[in-house]
């Protein structure tokens, strides 16, 4: 049998209550059979500094780093904060971009979704990610794209995803991404979906 591909989910917030860490647990459980989610947390990186860096990344930035190079794919929930990705996801992508030479996201099929209250549901937020991602040389799918308008008629009190036609939508998108990942691991056909 052949192992199961490893994503690492991450959220942009940190919030207890946040409807994009729901989406990803949403897609930790319609993740399709040759897949497995492991969610990373952000909330305890230090704010990128270059000094720091230089001197030696902190074990937290390491460990970090370690896991998500070791990913075969990412996928990321990213709320829109005035327009743009919260400053914590950014400093996450940031402390994994670095060293260039050896940057854990250069090369990684990724995904990108959102949730947010607002009446476009994270599609600016999305667009700056897909920018960042280009810089990180990171390969994006590109569709379907997933944005959660109206997130508190979408999932539960339990926190689950009780909304079907998006749960058709995270399926769809964890299919790509799985074949999106064999493709640029063993260069098998791809259907953008
Ligand atoms: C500082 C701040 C800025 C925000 N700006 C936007 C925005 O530009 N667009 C939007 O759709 N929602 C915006 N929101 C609402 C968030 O999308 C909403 O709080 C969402 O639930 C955050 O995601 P989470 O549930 O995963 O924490 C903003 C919220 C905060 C706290």
């Amino acid at each position: 049998m052949e192992r199961k591909l490893h994503i690492i989910g991450i959220s942009g917030s940190l919030r207890k209550a946040s409807f994009n860490r729901m989406l990803l647990r949403a897609a930790g459980e319609l993740m399709p059979a040759e897949a497995e989610l492991e969610i990373l947390e952000i909330g305890d990186l230090p704010y990128y500094n270059q000094d720091v860096d230089e001197a030696g990344a902190p074990p937290v930035v390491q460990e970090f780093r370690d896991k998500v190079r070791a990913a075969d794919a990412l996928l990321f929930a990213v709320p829109e904060y005035n327009y743009s990705l919260t400053g914590v996801l950014k400093n996450a992508i940031d402390w994994a971009s670095r060293p260039v030479a050896t940057s854990a996201l250069r090369g990684k099929p990724t995904a990108v979704m959102g949730a947010s209250g607002g009446a476009f549901g994270t599609v600016r937020a999305q667009l700056h990610f897909r920018q960042v991602a280009v810089f990180c040389d990171m390969h994006m799918v590109n569709k379907p794209e997933i944005m959660v308008r109206e997130p508190s008629r979408k999932f539960g009190p339990n926190g689950r995803l009780d909304d079907e036609e998006t749960q058709q939508l995270v399926r769809q998108l964890l299919v790509s991404l799985v074949e999106w990942t064999q493709v640029l691991q063993h260069g098998r056909a791809y259907v953008s979906r």
